[in-house]
């Protein structure tokens, strides 16, 4: 791995702030049983865009065009450079914390050990809820899918309590099934799960290419004026809004124990696949709100891609479309459930949570039963809470997320200038303030109603810290 591995000082014992040196967090990876690797370059830039195309593009797109109109494109450049700006943090980190926990313990390094909590603690939210809010949206492709082939799902078995004006529903019994399988898949194994995560992958991406190349030829110029109906404001909000789509960037870092090189491997995997889904998205939301009239979306928020692509006449390209997103939003459920399950392994492993939740597998070398736990958990969320509206809360928390890592960064790089960095954040400190400001930025058009959510699952945290975690945790030994 080319990093030294020597025991240094823990700073501040006992504090709220002690720290895990570096070679610690190195040096504990390579105890007692460890996790396989499996992972390439590729394998981590496809992992990436597993976990970022899905809702966010296929979904969210129908809202946000109505909230900033044309101007959506802005919309995703803006959510983009926010991430771009993070991701560089991200990658700097990851090339020199090779460790599992993503930004957790990157803040368990460097602000301590009350930030690296509250942060692991957030990325427990944002992960789980991204699942299960993804799961709803899957469920609901899936049914129209199915009912094309004449199968009909019964409505109140395909949607959670109240997620239906007027209508009587108990559990969403498709987006439970496929929470349930890919917890399966991932029990059994990286391999197993590498290997279908990158069939589709490609199938996804072979969708929305096609979906680029035949719109091209029915973009009416006049449908983007005006271009920004609502001002900047709409823009903005639906920034803030479609920042859901580049959620997962992250989750590749978590991959960092299963990856054979992982200081040069993760910040590729990292910058490439958001480069890629970056692109994608700002051609995309170009051509859908040039083929149709953003206004036209009323309506038709749940499958906007499919409904553009209609104007084509052509079939076979929305049923295709609809392929397309079931699968993406497959991968990105995969991808999330995995990174959850990473996070809780290590946060265990430092004793903040139970240590039983970081046992692996004596045959798949999985955390198995945090794999199990943490699928149920987001299976029955997904099957019995109307999550859709909850992508905010959801990109609220990861946004805090983004902050923390570009202040650590910073933070780092002062108190360990010596530390050997694969790869560097290019110009600290502007880069990582440029992410803390758009993040902040973004973060302040979210609604008030996702903030008091957000701030009371940070409550329950902070309830769990100084009851257990702090007691437990193995600085303490
Ligand atoms: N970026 C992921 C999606 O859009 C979470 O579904």
């Amino acid at each position: 791995m080319g990093q030294p591995v020597k025991t240094l000082p823990t700073k501040g014992s006992g504090s709220l702030f002690r720290k895990k040196s570096v070679a610690e967090l190195i040096a504990s990876t390579q105890t007692g049983r460890t996790l396989r690797r499996e992972l390439s370059a590729w394998d981590l830039t496809m992992l990436g865009i597993g976990a970022i195309i899905g809702t966010g593009i296929f979904v969210l797109t129908g809202v946000g065009s109505l909230t900033a109109g044309p101007g959506l494109i802005l919309s995703f450049v803006l959510a983009g450079l926010a991430c771009a700006f993070a991701a560089f943090a991200y990658a700097e980190f990851a090339s020199t914390v090779p460790v599992s926990g993503s930004a957790y313990t990157y803040s368990y390094a460097t602000l301590g050990e009350f930030f690296a909590w509250m942060i692991g603690w957030d990325l427990i939210l944002e992960y789980m809820l991204a699942v299960s809010a993804v799961s709803a949206g899957w469920s609901g492709y899936f049914k129209s899918l199915l009912a094309g082939f004449g199968i009909e799902i019964p409505t109140a078995l395909s949607a959670a309590p109240g997620a239906l004006d007027g209508q009587t529903t108990y559990f969403n019994l498709p987006a439970f099934l496929i929470v349930m399988f890919l917890t399966f898949l991932l029990s059994i194994g990286i391999k197993e799960s590498k290997r279908v995560n990158n069939i589709m992958v490609i199938v996804k991406l072979a969708v929305v290419v096609l979906f680029i190349a035949v719109a091209f030829g029915y973009v009416k110029p006049a449908n983007w004026e005006p271009f920004t109906p609502f001002g900047f404001s709409g823009v903005f909000q639906a920034a803030a809004l479609v920042f859901f789509a580049y959620v997962g960037f992250d989750a590749v870092s978590s991959a960092a124990e299963e990856t054979r090189n992982p200081s040069k491997d993760l910040p590729k995997g990292i910058l490439y696949s958001l480069g890629i889904c970056t692109l994608l998205y700002v051609i995309m939301s170009g051509l859908m709100t040039g083929m149709v009239h953003y206004s036209s979306f009323k309506g038709h928020e749940d499958s906007p891609v499919a409904y553009a692509l209609s104007v084509t006449g052509q079939d076979w390209l929305v049923g295709l479309i609809s392929l397309g997103a079931i699968v993406g939003m497959t991968t990105v459920m995969l991808v999330m459930l995995y990174g959850q399950t990473r996070i809780i392994f290590a946060m265990s492993r430092d004793g903040l949570l139970p240590k039983g939740l970081s046992n692996i597998h004596e045959k798949y070398r999985t955390p198995y039963g945090t794999t199990w736990l943490v699928g149920l958990l987001s299976g029955l969320l997904g099957a019995l809470v109307p999550l859709n509206e909850l992508a905010e809360l959801v990109n609220l928390g990861t946004l805090a997320a983004f902050i923390m890592i570009s202040v650590a960064v910073i933070v780092l790089r002062k108190t360990r200038p010596d530390l050997e960095r694969k790869f560097r954040c290019p110009a600290v400190p502007i880069v990582p303030g440029l992410a803390v400001v758009f993040c902040l930025f973004l973060m302040s058009q979210l609604p008030a109603l996702t903030w008091g959510r957000f701030l009371i699952w940070l409550g329950i945290g902070l309830l769990i810290y100084f009851v257990y975690s702090r007691r437990n945790a193995s600085l303490n030994q």
